[in-house]
């Protein structure tokens, strides 16, 4: 009898834990997290996170984020596309944040934004995350880590900086041009000789890649937009003589009839079709044109800085940061998402598979990163980095873009003189740029 009140007993007992396995994965499944077992049981459930970015033509993102989930396996990064187009893909961010929108978790931010962005505060401040982590910005290039603080707190984490750089073909150019007649007279040639369609490629669309092209020209003819003061100066005869090159370069034989319709896409896309012998494109461009599934001029592209003006040769300084919307209802994860993605592991695939240029100095002694990107590694590359030309910084910048891009556009199609131009964004800009 007392046998028979013992098994009853033992076979409750039985049923109980069945049921709690059953509810609870954690009891029916060993831990398997590396980690230093503090981790709460929510950490094990599964999140997805949205990531929102740029298309990436390379596919180095999404490898990072393949990357990633192996390391996390309780994190799922789901990766959504935006417009390449740095201004459209501004818009689609600004409509959700707006909206207080919570769809997308993390994202990337052309450094022209986080003035903007901080203002009006879509994003998470990330110091608290940096400090618990321990990370030391002072490992990172300060040019991107400046762009990320607003306020005194930082705002985004530098992925990769960009600036604008000649690629030319080694089968076809001998010498890169010197100078931005050099470049029309070897693009003429070679285009003369039918062995490419076209004779150079840039961006001229009216966007913001135009603001990136016009800096260019304008700083190496000796112009500036703004100076150290903060001053708008754009109305000068070196900014005139800057215009005047990109108006004849623009209209020119030497590019597509349709110029004024070229992002990045286009420029890139005609280049490693073996369209033209030179591009003016950024970095990633290295990576696309060595990739064999998608080039035809593999190993036979090298990269210059771009000609000289008057005054010497000038990039535009670019690049990508990555930043936590506000309303993300997984901080934590997109957190981890994004230090992986901006920290050494991150940034090393990127630069690889995407010759993206890292913002962690340390990266450029990696051997793997110099042999995939030997430019990343020559003296040129650096100064072309160190000397880049930034665009304004306002927390109203896309208005002061637009001012830019109205006027050269207009100026490129002839219904205005480089100095009428450049007479109009001086006013214009005075009027709208909030310091
Ligand atoms: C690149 C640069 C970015 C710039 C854009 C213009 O993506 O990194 O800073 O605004 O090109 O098209």
């Amino acid at each position: 009898m007392k046998r028979l009140k013992n098994s009853k007993l033992m076979m409750v007992f039985l049923a109980l834990f069945l049921i709690l396995a059953a509810c609870s994965p954690n009891l029916a499944e060993p831990n398997t997290d590396e980690g230093d077992g503090t981790k709460d049981s929510k950490e094990q459930e599964e999140v997805t996170i949205v990531y929102a970015r740029g298309k990436d033509a390379t596919g180095a993102t999404q490898k990072i984020v393949d990357a990633f989930m192996k390391k996390h396996p309780n994190i799922n990064v789901e990766v959504r596309d935006m417009p390449t187009d740095s201004g459209a893909q501004h818009d689609q961010y600004v409509t959700s944040l707006n909206a207080g929108s919570s769809e997308i978790d993390v994202f990337d931010i052309d450094v022209i934004w986080p003035a903007e962005f901080a203002q009006a505060e879509y994003l998470l401040p990330l110091d608290r995350f940096i400090q618990q982590d321990g990370i030391n910005l002072e490992d990172y290039n300060q040019g991107p880590i400046t762009a990320a603080t607003f306020n005194g707190k930082l705002w985004a984490m530098p992925k990769f900086i960009d600036a604008g750089m000649l690629f030319y073909r080694t089968d076809l150019v001998k010498e890169p041009p010197k100078t931005w007649d050099d470049l029309i007279a070897q693009a003429s040639e070679i285009q003369g000789q039918g062995k490419t369609k076209f004779g150079y490629l840039m961006q001229a669309k009216q966007y913001e890649g135009l603001v990136c092209n016009a800096v260019e020209f304008i700083a190496a003819y000796g112009g500036q937009i703004i100076d150290e003061n903060g001053e708008v100066v754009i109305d000068s005869e070196d900014s005139v003589q800057g215009l005047k090159k990109l108006i004849e370069i623009a209209n020119s034989d030497i590019v597509p009839d349709n110029i004024t319709t070229f992002t990045e896409p286009e420029s890139h896309t005609a280049f490693i079709e073996g369209q033209s012998p030179f591009v003016r494109n950024w970095p990633y461009q290295y990576a696309l044109a060595n990739d064999p599934d998608q080039s035809e001029i593999v190993d036979k592209v090298a990269v210059a800085p771009l000609p000289e003006g008057d005054a010497g040769s000038a990039a535009a300084l670019g690049g990508w940061l990555a930043a936590i919307n506000k309303y993300s209802e997984h901080p934590k994860e997109a957190w981890e998402f994004l230090k992986f993605m901006t920290g050494p592991e991150g940034q090393k695939i990127d630069a690889i598979y995407g010759s993206h240029a890292p913002t962690l100095l340390a990266l450029y002694e990696d051997e793997e990163i110099i042999e995939a990107n030997p430019f990343f590694g020559e003296e040129g590359f650096q100064q072309a980095l160190e000397s880049a030309v930034s665009r304004p910084v306002a927390p109203n910048y896309a208005e002061i873009s637009e001012i830019i891009q109205i006027q050269v556009s207009k100026a490129i199609a002839g219904e205005i003189t480089a100095e009428e131009a450049v007479k109009t964004m001086q006013k214009e800009m005075e009027a709208k740029l909030v310091k």
